[in-house]
């Protein structure tokens, strides 16, 4: 397996994710849980944001102290269940620009069809992050992110929540510059792309359409 991802490997993820995994867990409870890993998952994204000394004065003194540098993050969610992801990490980053990719599995070729495509104009000096809570089949973060390349950002991540084997190593096939950030990887996917033994459909249990 490619080597360039990393698994968010601390306590309160572990317990959070396996809350989210048992199927008994509610709408609003996996909604919330999402939101909160994401906020775990963003703070490893973010570990090596660049900053710059900013000569400051506080009530008692002045000082020089290190603030973001660089134009504002850019999180692009993969419809519809990369919002999940987003909400979390729009609370880490209020201000960060934001960029929607719709696309959709096709269920007998599990490839991805793009729908929708709308993101901030220029990324060639942005860092951006993908967000998609399951990285699968791994087709549709591989045309996300074929997609977003053509705009040239300065750095490129992606974030999920759960992988397994075939998705890594098929993102990575494609897109080995490309850092995954994710809280755990599965033992395999079933012949309907789904992760094994995963959470389910992430878009469904998040929004309650099943
Ligand atoms: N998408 C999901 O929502 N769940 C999976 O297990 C795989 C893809």
């Amino acid at each position: 397996m490619a080597s360039n991802y990393t698994v968010v490997d601390h306590p309160l993820v572990k317990h959070k994710l396996t809350l989210m995994r048992k199927a008994d867990t509610s709408t609003a409870s996996f909604r919330a849980l999402l939101g909160e890993i994401s906020l775990l998952l963003g703070y490893e994204a973010t570990r090596d944001m660049k900053l710059r000394d900013e000569e400051i004065q506080t009530p008692l003194a002045k000082m020089t102290s290190p603030i973001l540098d660089g134009k504002k993050v850019v999180l692009i969610s993969i419809m519809r269940a990369g919002q999940g992801i987003l909400d979390g990490m729009l609370t880490l980053m209020p201000s960060a620009r934001v960029g929607h990719i719709g696309l959709y599995r096709d269920p007998k070729t599990l490839t991805a069809i793009e729908y929708y495509y709308k993101v901030p104009g220029k990324l060639d000096d942005r860092d951006v992050i993908v967000c998609d809570p399951m990285l699968a089949t791994g087709n549709s973060a591989v045309a996300a992110i074929d997609r977003i390349k053509q705009g040239r950002p300065g750095s490129l991540k992606f974030v999920c929540l759960l992988t397994c084997p075939e998705g890594l190593e098929n993102f990575h096939a494609h897109h080995p510059d490309i850092p995954v950030i994710t809280a755990a990887i599965d033992e395999r996917l079933n012949e309907h792309g789904y992760i094994l033994p995963g959470l389910g459909d992430a878009g469904d249990r998040l929004f309650g359409t099943k």
